[in-house]
């Protein structure tokens, strides 16, 4: 697996991650939700530089350009509901792609112990598409590679791009036994510890309450 890590070099992106974090600023659910989906779609820009383009002629009213443009095979597969305004600014790059919709969610043994179950599951074949997955906050990657697990039925991709936006150390080495070789990381930031209840430190706090409310 490749792993690129955006915040490595300082770019614009350092505003919406820096938003998304401030326990005043991301009070705001709208602008918190525009925040991940402005990063959604620099994740969605970095990806588009290492895909397949084919050339096209595209006619002006004055003449014609011969453009490369990418190839339309890719798949687009969020995990709800935390992944909603990151799948959104994706697509609003990838404005073709066909899409997918998984949920995950953590149902608790006790306090600190918890498992991942995958119930909804919406997908288009995957055999021979770019599959990217969208995860925003990569904590412990039990969700990500549960999902994982549950889209393989669909077909095999022919590559794979994660899309996070906070993950941990942990997550991100976690994760590395269980994606294949052709599998490229692009993450906003890594952040190096987990809590006891599996939540990035010092990360955020809940993503999907953050964009959407608290739940029962
Ligand atoms: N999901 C979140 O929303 N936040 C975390 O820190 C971990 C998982």
């Amino acid at each position: 697996m490749t792993i690129n890590i955006l915040d490595s070099k300082n770019s614009i992106l350092n505003k919406f991650i820096s938003e998304i974090r401030d326990v005043k600023i991301q009070t705001d659910s709208m602008r918190f939700r525009r925040n991940i989906e402005r990063i959604g779609e620099i994740l969605a820009y970095e990806i588009s530089q290492t895909l397949e383009y084919k050339k096209n002629s595209v006619s002006t009213p004055l003449g014609t350009k011969i453009i490369g443009l990418p190839k339309k095979d890719i798949v687009l597969c969020s995990i709800l509901r935390a992944g909603l305004p990151l799948h959104n600014g994706l697509l609003n790059y990838f404005d073709d792609a066909e899409n997918a919709f998984i949920s995950a969610y953590r149902k608790h043994i006790n306090e600190t112990e918890f498992d991942i179950k995958v119930e909804y599951f919406a997908s288009p074949d995957l055999d021979n598409k770019i599959l990217i997955l969208a995860d925003p906050m990569l904590a412990t990657g039990q969700s990500i590679i549960n999902v994982y697990e549950g889209l393989k039925k669909n077909g095999t991709p022919k590559e794979i791009h994660l899309a996070c936006i906070i993950g941990s150390t942990e997550g991100v080495e976690f994760i590395q036994k269980y994606f294949p070789e052709n599998t490229k990381l692009w993450i906003a930031t890594v952040d190096n510890h987990l809590n006891n209840k599996g939540y990035i430190v010092p990360g955020l706090g809940d993503a999907g309450d953050l964009a959407y409310g608290s739940k029962l």
